[in-house]
């Protein structure tokens, strides 16, 4: 057997390739950035989702036009404005889910500032239990969430799916990556769910070195 092209051995760290894909679209997104002016995911303590992993989300909804969104994990918003701004274009909206009561009233002071409270609806409380709750279906489901949540969100958010729409769960690469001790309870859920994904007969997917990982599956 020949082989097209021979890469040998990576030496790229994650920390390396993802730097330069932020360098290479730096440009295009300090004019999205600017944008922001009020949300600096720099100097507080949130945790948000990378500027490569919001490009990912924004280039998702535009190829399947997703008009109806489910996001789990919430925090002050980030990735919901991104969500909410790329589906705006198709006359979308987003759901999002936060447990925590005080993050959420932030995160509405962020819709508002950027304004897109009217194609954004809240839901707090806990995700174990709303997501089962649930019966609409959505064309793309982002999970960022308690990562010890993962498997048993697995099953709820492939019955919400419609199919041909997106299920995407960011931080998938955790088992991995060099955790602080305090995430290393994390890695085992986030393994399990992996293979979930990997032996779903109702998904193809993939998981890329975006940010801290990325899953992307399609609901056939
Ligand atoms: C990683 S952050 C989400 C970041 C957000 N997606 C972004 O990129 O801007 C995870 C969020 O999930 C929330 N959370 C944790 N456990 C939860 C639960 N059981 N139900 C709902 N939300 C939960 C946390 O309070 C936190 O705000």
């Amino acid at each position: 057997m020949w082989k097209l092209w021979e890469i040998g051995e990576v030496s790229l760290n994650d920390e390396q390739i993802n730097r330069y894909i932020s360098d290479v679209y730096d440009e295009e997104t300090k004019e999205f950035r600017n944008k922001l002016p009020t949300l600096d995911k720099t100097s507080q303590p949130f945790p948000s989702i990378s500027n490569n992993v919001a490009s990912l989300l924004q280039l998702l909804v535009d190829m399947i036009h997703a008009e109806s969104i489910l996001e789990i994990g919430t925090s002050i918003g980030f990735s919901t404005i991104f969500l909410a701004l790329a589906t705006r274009t198709y006359g979308g909206a987003v759901t999002t889910v936060e447990l925590d009561s005080e993050t959420a009233a932030k995160a509405r002071n962020n819709f508002s500032k950027i304004g897109v409270t009217d194609i954004v609806k809240q839901l707090i409380g806990d995700a174990e239990v709303i997501v089962p709750q649930l019966t609409r279906t959505f064309d793309f489901i982002f999970l960022d969430v308690d990562k010890s949540l993962y498997p048993k969100l697995f099953q709820p958010c492939v019955r919400l799916l419609r199919s041909g729409g997106l299920l995407v769960a960011d931080d998938t690469l955790f088992p991995v990556l060099e955790l602080d001790p305090e995430w290393h309870h994390l890695v085992q859920p986030i393994d399990e769910f992996n293979h979930m994904f990997a032996g779903s007969k109702e998904l193809e997917s993939v998981i890329l070195p975006l940010g801290d990982g990325v899953t992307i599956a399609l609901k056939k």
